[in-house]
């Protein structure tokens, strides 16, 4: 971490509450001023805002010097979120917009990933902004249960033998955290594909984490009955579209520039 690393406050973390929100937020911690802004409000200090309607984000992010947008999974119309936080971000002075996406956005055969492309465009043309967007690959952490020795068997509804690139959810907060830190005037314009060290399976993964756990593909209907069911009908056709290109494509990504930002190897 460099020196700039210590200083500032007022940065705001859209999506707060969730998996890749809270790597952000600790990766933050004691280094600035972090506003938490959620769906749902459940600490004092929380900021709660509706993305779908832009309520509550124009207080949210008054006063912050930079934001670390983090859009919810699988939402039908990223686009329009994004759209209602550039709006409310511009509007209160924001210095530096951070966008989350995905390594690989502008994959036709998968929506999700194609709202990230778009998302992306819209953030290179608002204007009036300067921006930095990272571009995660898989997370080793969709495997939490293997990572954490609770698991002895994982279902994935695509070929265990698929290649990932995939990283460690804390170095990518770590990243996100220096981009935030050290600021505009050194990451404006620049996008960040954040791949992990090597092209590891779902097998290969699980059996450095844990070892002896049955890794068994199954049908992605079989999939959705045991870990869809809360999913909207838009949100299991885009998760599914997902498999069907993880099994036939894997998902991998460069590291060379997610090592510099690291000052280490990734994870
Ligand atoms: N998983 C991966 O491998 C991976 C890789 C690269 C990129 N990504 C991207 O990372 C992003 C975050 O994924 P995640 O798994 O960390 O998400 P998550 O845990 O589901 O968190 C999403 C958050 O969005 C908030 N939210 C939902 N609806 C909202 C609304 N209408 N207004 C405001 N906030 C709302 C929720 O807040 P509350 O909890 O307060 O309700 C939730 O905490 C996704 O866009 C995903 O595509 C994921």
């Amino acid at each position: 971490m460099t020196e700039s690393l210590s200083r500032g406050a007022g940065i705001a973390v859209v999506g707060a509450a969730g998996k890749t929100g809270a790597a952000v937020v600790a990766a933050l911690e004691g280094l600035a001023d972090v506003r938490r802004v959620v769906h749902t409000a459940r600490r004092s200090g929380d900021f709660a805002v509706d993305l779908e309607t832009g309520a509550g984000l124009a207080d949210a992010l008054s006063g912050c010097r930079g934001v670390y947008f983090i859009a919810p999974n699988v939402h039908p119309d990223e686009p329009a979120l994004l759209r209602n936080a550039l709006s409310a971000a511009a509007a209160a002075g924001v210095e530096h917009f951070v966008y989350h996406s995905v390594a690989w956005p502008y994959t036709p055969a998968m929506p999700h990933h194609v709202d990230k492309a778009r998302c992306e465009d819209m953030l290179r043309t608002f204007g009036g902004l300067r921006w930095t967007i990272l571009q995660p690959c898989a997370y080793a952490e969709n495997f939490a249960s293997v990572l954490d020795g609770t698991a002895t068997e994982v279902d994935v509804p695509y070929s265990p033998d698929a290649a990932f690139s995939f990283v460690a959810l804390a170095d990518v907060a770590t990243v996100a955290a220096r981009v935030l830190m050290e600021g505009p005037d050194i990451h404006h314009g620049a996008t960040y594909e954040l791949g992990g060290p090597e092209a590891l399976t779902v097998r290969e993964l699980c059996d450095r984490a844990a070892g002896l756990v049955s890794v068994k593909q199954v049908s992605v209907d079989e999939w959705m009955s045991r870990h869809g069911r809360d999913l909207t009908d838009d949100g299991r056709a885009r998760l599914s579209a997902m498999f069907e290109f993880y099994d036939r494509h894997g998902f991998t990504a460069g590291n060379a520039v997610f090592e510099s930002l690291l000052g280490r190897p990734p994870r």
